[in-house]
């Protein structure tokens, strides 16, 4: 069955997924990773991943084959004595000959801030140890999309594995599965030594969407693996969502999802950005797929629409940085509102450059935009590290010949150190009003 699946698929779907652009050097799909492929252990825990699920909170994922194995988790701050239990829920999804694992959700806590914890889910298999995050300044952010699974994946993993980070955001294409629902099961087992023991945060790219024509709907697979906190803040999608860490607001936003005035992604993001306290977070970040700021000419223009209908009101909000996927390579922008430079506007990053299979996306456009201020295509991964209310800084790293090589790096004063976001008030005000 799977050896037809396999040959199956990429001939049925090949004219959807063939990416527009003839990228050169991409590395091969890593080889499917036994644990995943098999799942011998039928109710032993597999691709265990957490997520922060609201304040003090966690959330822990993990598959079985088996549709029995329970839904708790137990953990404590000593190994292997759990003093604490987590009750979850579970579900499941079938995708054409596909039937995935049973995927268990719990959420633990409340937990202790920038604490090690150790836990194991259903009473079986390995242990895993996991840190929460801390609830002051400084605060570490891992950053890197469009990662998929190959051997370049692997080295931005080790990357950032060696990279001392509170936080994984993600923004956008995951697995690179393409409807090949196995790959989804194997990006989990790739990425669980680190999704196991720090919080992944991750938003939706064009790879999650894998929908048919009168046959699935989009984000099936994505939406039942990787949930992430919109209940806990007030969404009504997946695909869309927010949290506080810290003193950092973090915004998901959906660009494979309505994003018009007209839409629940929209009202949703007037209302959370609304109930932003400046003083009990003093940086606003914003993560999206496609980018709005992109000097590249692969996806020229993709995000422009999204564009349009929502940077207003991040720029009424005062936004510091807004961070993207995408396009495989790696922009860094001034601060910029409306296709000018503006000192209220926001810095936008692409990191688009995780290690997918399609390779990089090497061609500019030329000159260089005013706005643009370094950009390179090359595979690599990012840290942001919020040192206080005002100032943060910004490094990338490229991935050369397997080694961290930092290529840019810049100290980013927060909107609100800067006066911007006084002057703002009003102007959010009106615009949350009026439109
Ligand atoms: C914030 O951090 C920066 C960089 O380390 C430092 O120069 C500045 O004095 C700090 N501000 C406060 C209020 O501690």
């Amino acid at each position: 069955m799977e050896v037809l699946k396999l040959l199956l698929f990429p001939t049925l779907f090949l004219a959807t997924v063939t990416a527009e652009y003839v990228r050169p050097l991409p590395r091969k799909t890593l080889p499917i990773l036994r644990d995943s492929f098999s799942r011998t252990h039928s109710s032993y825990p597999s691709q265990v991943h957490v997520s922060l699920a609201g304040d003090k909170h966690m959330r822990v994922t993990w598959i079985t084959d088996d549709n029995h194995s329970p839904s708790f988790v137990e953990y404590g701050k000593a190994s292997g004595r759990y003093d604490s239990i987590a009750e979850g829920e579970s579900t499941s999804y079938s995708y054409l000959l596909y039937s995935s694992g049973t995927i268990h959700h719990a959420v633990i806590g409340p937990l202790e801030d920038n604490t090690e914890y150790f836990y194991r889910c259903a009473g079986k298999g390995s242990e895993f140890q996991l840190k929460t995050p801390p609830s002051e300044f400084p605060i570490t952010f891992a950053v890197a999309g469009d990662l998929g699974q190959t051997g370049w994946t692997e080295s931005t993993l080790a990357h950032i594995d060696q990279c001392k980070y509170d936080v994984y955001l993600l923004p956008g294409d995951l697995s690179y599965a393409d409807y090949m629902q196995h790959l989804w099961d194997n990006f989990g087992t790739l990425v669980e030594p680190l999704a196991s023991t720090r919080p992944w945060m991750v938003t939706e790219g064009n790879h999650e969407k894998e929908s048919l024509l009168f046959l699935m709907d989009g984000f099936v697979s994505y939406n039942s693996r990787w949930k992430m906190p919109f209940k806990e803040s007030g969404s009504t999608s997946n695909l869309y969502y927010s949290f506080e860490v810290a003193g950092v607001h973090v915004i998901m936003l959906g660009s494979h999802t309505d994003y018009d005035e007209y839409s629940e992604q929209y009202r949703w993001l007037k209302a959370d950005l609304s109930k932003v306290d400046r003083t009990r977070t003093p940086w606003l970040l914003v993560l999206f797929h496609v980018p709005w700021y992109n000097s590249n000419k692969a996806h020229q223009g993709a995000g422009d629409d999204m564009k349009g209908a929502m940077e207003p009101l991040l720029y009424a909000a005062g936004v510091d940085l807004v961070i993207a996927g995408h396009v495989h390579a790696y922009e860094r922008s001034k601060r910029v509102y409306n296709g000018g430079l503006d000192p209220c506007g926001a810095v936008h990053i692409t990191i688009g450059d995780g290690g997918n299979r399609e390779g990089l996306a090497h061609r500019y456009i030329n000159p260089q935009p005013k706005w643009s201020e370094f950009r390179e295509a090359s595979f690599g991964h990012g840290e942001l590290k919020i040192v206080n209310s005002t100032h943060a800084f910004w490094s990338w790293n490229r991935n050369d010949d397997d080694e961290s090589v930092k290529a840019d790096d810049i100290w980013i004063t927060s909107l609100v150190s800067s006066g911007c976001v006084d002057q703002k008030r009003h102007e959010l005000r009106s615009v949350l009003m009026t439109s």
